[in-house]
């Protein structure tokens, strides 16, 4: 028995959130620790429950281009960028506003603001009339949580609900693109390079590394099993008949999936590979310009943590 209440109502979710609580928000990405952005005290619950760095800096979630332009400077490039794909799965980063306090941003000088497009995110944060700060809902490192009952998995006691708005569709984080300058990727998501440079009309850099976005570390979105990497099915039963010779039970990922249904389970099949109790995670590693380099890179960093 979970001892965090899984709730269905986005006005309670809503409700706890405007007197100062934190909660597990569902979003078309991945759920979500929600707080009220300008609320420094459940900002900092939200460190706290995640075990995160205060460094790290969070994203907040609007309903309303109004909203965003609260916390962030939208330039040019960012209006073009919001009005072509949000609500949705796209991150912006821009110059923050004093509204943008040092607790969101980990004492930059840029934001990060997205609308999320899950009817019930909008909703709560539309009930909030304020933007809500949502860093995946998993404890700092772990791999991020998909449905409701992942969330109560790494953070049952220490968030006051969790709102249940089913399976996520997405399954990987949001792209991230900075737009204070010459438009460049920091994380790959369902928005692809491709989409971002029609939509801008010129070509856009992909740099994903700490310096940029600190919370890109190789030490992300890990499970407990080793994850191997390799490029091909017949590659994945040759390494999975090794490692089961050798008395390691593992599980293979990625075989017969589009790249649509591997990024919508891939966190729960790691999560799920877990449970299980095998040692070892085989995926195949999917390759192609689109969703595929979300999931590669959500892949190479799980195996990158897991070297060991
Ligand atoms: O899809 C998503 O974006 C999900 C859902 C819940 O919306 N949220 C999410 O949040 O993935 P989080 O905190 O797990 O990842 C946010 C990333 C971090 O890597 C952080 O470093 C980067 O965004 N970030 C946030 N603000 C930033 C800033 N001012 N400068 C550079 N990177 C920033
Ligand atoms: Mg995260």
């Amino acid at each position: 028995m979970t001892v965090t209440p899984v709730i269905s109502s986005a006005d309670e979710a809503a409700a706890i959130l405007r007197s100062g609580g934190i909660v597990g928000l569902p979003t078309e990405t991945v759920y979500g620790l929600a707080a009220v952005a300008t609320d420094h005290e459940a900002v900092s619950r939200v460190f706290a429950a995640k075990g995160r760095p205060h460094d790290h800096p969070l994203i907040v979630h609007v309903s309303s281009l109004e909203m965003a332009s609260r916390f962030g400077l939208l330039n040019d490039a960012a209006r073009l960028l919001a009005a072509a794909f949000w609500p949705g799965p796209l991150t912006l980063l821009l110059e923050r506003t004093p509204l943008a306090g040092d607790d969101i941003t980990g004492g930059r000088d840029t934001v990060a603001v997205r609308m999320p497009r899950h009817p019930a995110a909008l909703r709560v944060i539309e009930l909030c009339g304020e933007g809500v700060v949502a860093p995946s809902a998993n404890r700092f490192g772990h791999v991020s949580p998909t449905t409701a009952a992942h969330v109560t998995d790494d953070l049952d006691g220490l968030i006051d609900a969790v709102l249940d708005g089913g399976k996520c569709d997405v399954g990987v984080e949001s792209t991230i693109v900075d737009c204070t300058g010459a438009l460049q990727v920091l994380r790959p998501g369902a928005i692809t390079v491709a989409d971002i440079e029609s939509c801008a009309g010129r070509p856009v850099a992909v740099t994903s590394g700490p310096s940029r976005a600190p919370g890109m570390l190789a030490s992300h979105y890990a499970p407990a099993a080793k994850v191997h990497l390799v490029s091909s099915e017949g590659d994945a039963a040759r390494l999975a008949a090794d490692l089961s010779r050798a008395g390691r039970e593992n599980v293979v990922i990625g075989v017969g999936l589009g790249i649509t249904e591997y990024a919508a389970t891939l966190y729960e099949m790691m999560r799920g590979a877990d449970a299980s109790g095998v040692s070892d995670i085989i995926a195949v590693d999917p390759s192609g310009p689109g969703l595929e380099a979300a999931v590669s890179d959500r892949l190479r960093k799980a195996a990158a943590d897991t070297a060991r």
